[in-house]
């Protein structure tokens, strides 16, 4: 009999977690005002709202934080990470933060001006509002597959190339980069392929643009080049990464997700004069170069994280678990972007709430009923995530209204997806009686999902 699939590690400590009753989380939710964001924690059974930060650090880890180095300058743990940075990425340049926007906030402080033009393929919205609020534009330019939610193709995360050629040639002079997301989160934890990076690199360089890889998720992206690329299969994610960052002019990270620390990021890159350049913008707002904004035990903790999570038993194990989840919607016949992504599952939730008009947000309803359905907490990647333009302050409604599962690492069971499948299925069963969204009482200008209010229709 052939073995089945087990996980490639095995568990030292557990966290309890509770499960609430209905009343309970009716009420939790109005206290919240319809906005998973504002719960606390304690109220969640089943937490999904991200997958960053939110990873179990293995002993190796923990073991490395003993060892941390707290010197203010120059201390041993610096010297640590930064060789893994070098060796895993090839990057000569690094400087530490406390996660990938205020890698984002260094870097961009230094190459962005009033009038610039970045495309991306869909920049997170921490990179876009780092954009849009130095009164930059980041346009969109992911291919049109990305838009299908039920096409199956392997690399729903890549560029554009006709795209991208034309905000080139319509903003000669005005492009100081280009932000390659990998794997692209904002369509579904979508990878970008190994062709799709280096024609991407070699448009932008033929236009003298360099490339800023935004690389949250480059392990998992690795892992679908060896996966589901011709010529990949015998690579190591460790080889695979490499080539991925070959062409790459610098790259800003946050190592909360792939790094599996809970929290740390980083710049790195082999152009001096940005290194020089985005120094002078790191000592003020991160601290000084060897610790930007980070422990010597946390530098000391992403070193081990980013060697074991660039092993392929380990973003298997992830992986697996991931594509277990689809394979249960599968059963239910509930829709989400296909194929499954790597660190969640994005439902369709406008194809599920269709009844609800979009100026009533059905991802951030089905937000609440999944909370309402089993103290589920997931995540709204869809209108309300999309904000307003900043010129005409009307809603974007041009994306796609998604609810994120994002799974953190090695936390959950393949119970618990089981759970999260189930309860999908019950709000699923009753979406008839579903007719009503919400209605937006207060928004920010900015970056609204964190901490909007809304009023249950
Ligand atoms: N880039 C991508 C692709 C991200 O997904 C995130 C964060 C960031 C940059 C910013 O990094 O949180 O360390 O400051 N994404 C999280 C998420 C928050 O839930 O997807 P950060």
């Amino acid at each position: 009999m052939k073995l089945p699939f087990a996980e490639s590690w095995k568990i030292k400590m557990v966290e309890p977690i509770r499960m609430s009753t209905l009343e309970e989380r009716k009420k939790w939710l109005a206290e919240a005002h319809y906005n998973v964001f504002q719960l606390k924690a304690e109220q969640v059974y089943i937490d999904l709202l991200t997958d960053s930060g939110t990873g179990a650090m293995s002993d190796r880890q923990w073991a490395e934080m003993m060892l941390g180095d707290e010197s203010y300058a120059g201390a041993t743990s610096f010297y640590k990470f930064e060789a893994v940075v070098k060796k895993i990425f090839g990057m000569q340049y690094v400087i530490p933060t406390h996660q990938g926007r205020a890698a984002e906030n260094v870097l961009f402080s230094y190459l962005v001006k009033q009038g610039n033009v970045i495309p991306g393929n869909a920049h997170f919205d921490t990179t876009k509002g780092h954009i849009e609020s130095r009164k930059a534009k980041a346009i969109d330019v992911t291919c049109d597959e990305a838009k299908d939610t039920q096409l199956e193709v392997p690399f729903k995360g890549n560029v554009s190339l006709e795209k991208l050629e034309k905000v080139l040639v319509e903003n000669k002079g005005n492009v100081p980069f280009m932000v390659l997301t990998v794997t692209n989160n904002t369509v579904g934890g979508q990878p970008v392929s190994m062709k799709n990076i280096k024609e991407t690199c070699a448009l932008c360089h033929k236009y003298g643009v360099p490339v800023v890889m935004d690389s949250a998720r480059f392990a998992e992206n690795a892992y679908f080049i060896k996966t589901r690329e011709e010529g990949y299969a015998d690579k190591s994610i460790k080889e695979i990464a490499l080539e991925m960052y070959k062409d790459i002019d610098a790259m800003t990270m946050s190592a909360k997700k792939d790094g599996v620390v809970n929290m740390g990021g980083f710049i790195a890159t082999n152009n001096k004069e940005w290194y020089e350049g985005a120094k002078l913008f790191c000592i003020p707002f991160e601290g000084y170069v060897t610790y930007g904004g980070m422990n010597g035990r946390d530098l000391n903790a992403l070193a081990v994280g980013l060697m074991e999570n660039t092993e392929y038993d380990m973003l298997h194990t992830r992986i697996h678990q991931v594509a277990y989840l689809a394979s249960l919607l599968d059963e239910y016949k509930i829709p989400y972007q296909r194929p499954a992504g790597g660190h969640a599952i994005f439902v369709d939730a406008d194809k599920i709430l269709s009844k609800i008009p979009k100026e009533e947000f059905p991802a951030q309803t089905l937000t609440c009923e999944l909370y309402l359905e089993a103290g589920i907490r997931a995540c709204e990647i869809g209108y309300m995530l999309a904000d307003r333009d900043p010129v005409t302050r009307e809603n974007r409604f041009g994306g796609l209204d998604l609810l994120r599962l994002a799974i953190p690492r090695r936390v959950y069971t393949d119970n618990h997806m089981q759970v999260i499948a189930a309860a999908l299925k019950n709000v699923m069963e009753r979406r008839d009686s579903i007719t009503r969204g919400v209605a937006i009482e207060w928004e920010a200008p900015l970056m609204r999902h964190f901490t909007v209010k809304l009023k249950r229709l």
